[in-house]
């Protein structure tokens, strides 16, 4: 079956570096039509465990974690080998030529695609999700300083047009609000887990027993404290299988802005100005007038 991916209308560098999928764009370069295909067909496990985030929420922490405690504590994995190929993400030009249909359950993927974007086999075979949100104000902060750094991207402009665009969804993954919308509202919610990149900041070991119990892993207390250990900030950002560090700098000029750059909760308030904030706040509020769930920031 052939699949239709459309170059989006207009000119300049959105035409020329995305793809614009199920109205959503997409890096070309990174998501090749053969990759969307590939996800379209792909068969799930019940047992699967899926990282589900919009762009800058807190993947690489997830994708340290969740290894960490599928393997007891037992660091190799994530020393070892590079996030993308040790959780890799279901749309991303690497997973068709990971043999993913050979691991071993459970299997752990990440996507960043929309609930309703998802393929039909996720639909009928329900693995399991966990689910990562963070304050958009964050999101947005830490998109600005990443579209700068990466080449794949459209350049971001001053922050009142990347503003703009961001609202608009009119950037890699597309809208916040309606990626958050999509997922908070879906169905059969009691194989997913909603969990904050603030709660993880605020309490990092509590988080990850959370996920431990999630994922049916029963993890003592000292195996907890090592994993937390490892994924906190300032060791995380040490460890070159997750920092990006085997990115070439073509693609990622980690002297503009580095991957794992703050890693902080409120960094908005040092890159906001007062009118963007409440022009933020304003569009915020009735976009998620119909999510019934309490985020930590509001
Ligand atoms: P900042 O740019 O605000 O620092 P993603 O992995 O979804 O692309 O998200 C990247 C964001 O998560 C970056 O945010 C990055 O620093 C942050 N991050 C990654 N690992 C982290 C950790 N161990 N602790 C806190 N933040 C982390």
């Amino acid at each position: 079956r052939e699949l239709k991916v459309p170059k989006p209308e207009g000119s300049g560098e959105e035409a020329e570096l995305y793809t614009e999928y199920k109205g959503v764009y997409l890096p070309t370069n990174i998501h090749p039509q053969e990759s969307l295909k590939y996800y379209e067909e792909f068969t799930f496990r019940h047992d699967d465990i899926l990282i589900v985030t919009y762009p800058k929420s807190g993947t690489t922490w997830m994708q340290e974690i969740v290894p960490l405690v599928q393997n007891g504590g037992d660091l190799t994995p994530v020393l070892t080998i590079p996030n993308w190929d040790r959780v890799p993400w279901l749309e991303e030009h690497r997973a068709c030529v990971l043999n993913l249909e050979q691991r071993a359950s459970p299997r752990q993927f990440a996507t960043h695609f929309h609930y309703n974007m998802m393929p039909v086999s996720f639909f009928t075979v329900k693995p399991k999700v966990i689910y990562v949100i963070r304050n958009p104000k964050d999101v947005f902060t830490s998109s600005y300083h990443y579209y700068g750094m990466a080449s794949y991207l459209v350049k971001p402009g001053t922050q009142d047009q990347f503003l703009q665009k961001f609202i608009n969804g009119k950037v890699m993954f597309g809208s916040w609000f309606d990626h958050v919308k999509g997922w908070l509202n879906a169905k059969d919610q009691d194989r997913t887990m909603y969990i904050s990149y603030e709660e993880m900041i605020f309490d990092l070991k509590d988080s990850v027993s959370k996920i431990s119990q999630f994922m049916g892993k029963s993890l003592d207390s000292e195996v907890i404290e090592k994993i937390a250990d490892q994924c906190v900030f300032k060791n995380m950002k040490q460890n070159k299988m997750s920092n990006y560090s085997l990115v070439p700098n073509e693609f990622m000029d980690q002297n503009k802005s580095e991957f794992l750059r703050k890693g902080i909760a409120g960094d908005w308030k040092n890159h906001f100005t007062v009118a963007q904030a409440e022009y933020f706040d304003a569009v915020y509020k009735d976009k998620i007038k119909d999510i019934k769930y309490k985020f930590v920031w509001d």
